[in-house]
């Protein structure tokens, strides 16, 4: 097997914010730059995240109902349903066989999650509080993008036509069409101006950004 072959896929494992995800080529393999996400989220809600760190004052209630809009793994929705186990969480994916994988997390987890193979937020019907994605945002034209590392993940979760922002502003669009009050998205730090540009046409404020996750909210 090539050197470069990932490690997880040979384990069949992926640890993400202190548990070990089942993974294979169906999926992609979850990146601790994601888990910024979950302490996002729970700051939110005024959980903390970490030891000593207060959380900043509870802007959603624990009771919530969360998206997670590309559940790949399902290691976003999973988490936030087994750290907020109040919340009701609906994970999507348009693959079939990532949300097989995420299915096989969830059981393995015992996490109630309602689980829809979907573009973005098509097929889901209910209210929803709070959208988290982490969306194929790749531009296959970045001059620093390292194709061979990227290879044996599936391209329906990496790449992204119109400069890799072709999902994320379908998204927004749909989520200030519904409504949907709150919105935590992972891109690239060279993506989140235009990204942020874009949501505030359509009525979202910029609420924080760490790392890769920018958080937008409508007032
Ligand atoms: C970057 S991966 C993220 C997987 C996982 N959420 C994570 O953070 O590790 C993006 C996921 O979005 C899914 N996806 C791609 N296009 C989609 C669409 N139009 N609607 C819903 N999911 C989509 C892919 O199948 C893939 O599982």
């Amino acid at each position: 097997m090539n050197a470069n072959y990932p490690k997880a896929y040979k384990k069949g494992l992926q640890n993400f914010y202190g548990r070990d995800f089942v993974v294979n080529r169906d999926v992609l393999i979850p990146r601790p730059e994601t888990e910024m996400a979950i302490d996002m989220v729970l700051n939110l809600v005024g959980k903390p995240y970490l030891p000593g760190v207060k959380p900043s004052k509870a802007v959603l209630d624990k009771n919530l109902i969360i998206a997670d809009v590309g559940t790949g793994s399902g290691c976003i929705g999973i988490t936030l349903k087994l750290e907020l186990t109040k919340a009701k969480v609906i994970a999507t994916d348009i693959s079939k066989r990532a949300l097989d994988v995420a299915k096989k997390n969830a059981e393995k987890f015992n996490a109630k999650i309602e689980f829809l193979q979907s573009n973005l937020l098509d097929e889901i019907d209910s209210q929803i509080d709070l959208v988290v994605a982490n969306l194929p945002y790749v531009d296959k034209e970045w001059e620093w993008l390292d194709e061979a590392f990227l290879s044996y993940e599936p391209n329906i979760a990496l790449y992204a036509e119109n400069h890799g922002l072709k999902l994320i502003y379908e998204l927004i669009d749909q989520t200030s069409s519904r409504k949907i009050k709150y919105l935590i998205l992972e891109a690239d730090p060279c993506q989140h101006q235009q990204i942020i540009d874009y949501a505030k046409k359509r009525g979202y404020i910029f609420g924080d950004v760490r790392g890769f996750i920018l958080y937008l909210y409508l007032e």
